[in-house]
């Protein structure tokens, strides 16, 4: 089986301080994954292109950007050319998914897509052979903290079956609520790269809860 990717969200994190959070979570984290949120797709502001840029230097940390906004299509190319490994937009703010993710693999990043809290999974699952990543949401996109809907779990498990089924080897990702209590059962259901925010940088040693956090999943 494949081994689980860690990624903690930095919006879980000290903004004024957001190169020195990363770097305290270099080698015990696989990505680091950055929501990026435009007060339009959903009711919050985080960062931006000029930040990324700027952070991508500080680390050598692979970036998970996830893109919550509008028009993609204008914005995501931009994230993969500033040296992001995988860039996530979602399926409600884009009417052709396989176009982007061609645009984003030329130019040189993996592509995913994400599938917020009310969103079937059921009409994107014949696009997964142009995906490198699936992001489910585990909560209603827009805000860290907010607790786990295990509800959701059946899209992870819908996803897992038809990559197997096909042999893919597309890598299927939790967002929203993944902590010691709740990463096992996403786990089951099929996932295998977990985002935590509040679980990594509220904890006292956010090293540790990563590696706390893989152990179970990997269990
Ligand atoms: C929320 C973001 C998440 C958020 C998760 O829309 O996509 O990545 O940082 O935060 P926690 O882990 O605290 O639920
Ligand atoms: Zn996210």
């Amino acid at each position: 089986e494949r081994t689980p990717i860690i990624a903690p969200s930095i919006l879980a994190s000290d903004f004024s301080r957001l190169a020195e959070e990363v770097r305290a979570i270099e080698g015990a984290a696989d990505w680091v994954h950055v929501d990026v949120m435009d007060n339009h797709f959903v009711p919050n502001l985080t960062i931006g292109l000029p930040v990324v840029q700027s952070l991508r230097k500080a680390t050598d940390i692979p970036f998970d950007v996830h893109l919550m906004i509008n028009d993609p299509q204008r914005w995501a190319p931009g994230y993969a050319e500033a040296g992001a490994y995988n860039v996530t937009f979602h399926a409600e703010a884009c009417d052709d998914p396989v176009a982007l993710a061609k645009t984003l693999r030329a130019a040189g990043s993996k592509a995913g897509l994400a599938i917020d809290r009310d969103t079937p999974v059921e009409p994107y699952l014949e696009l997964l052979p142009y995906l490198d990543t699936i992001l489910i949401m585990t909560i209603k996109a827009g805000f860290g903290g907010q607790a786990f809907m295990p509800e959701l779990l059946g899209k992870v498990r819908d996803v897992r079956r038809r990559a197997d089924v096909n042999d893919l080897q597309i890598r299927i990702e939790v967002d929203g609520g993944i902590a010691a209590d709740t990463i096992e059962r996403a786990a089951e259901a099929g996932a295998d790269a977990f985002v935590a925010g509040t679980a990594v940088y509220g904890a006292a040693d956010p090293a540790e809860a990563i590696r706390k956090l893989r152990g179970l999943a990997a269990a």
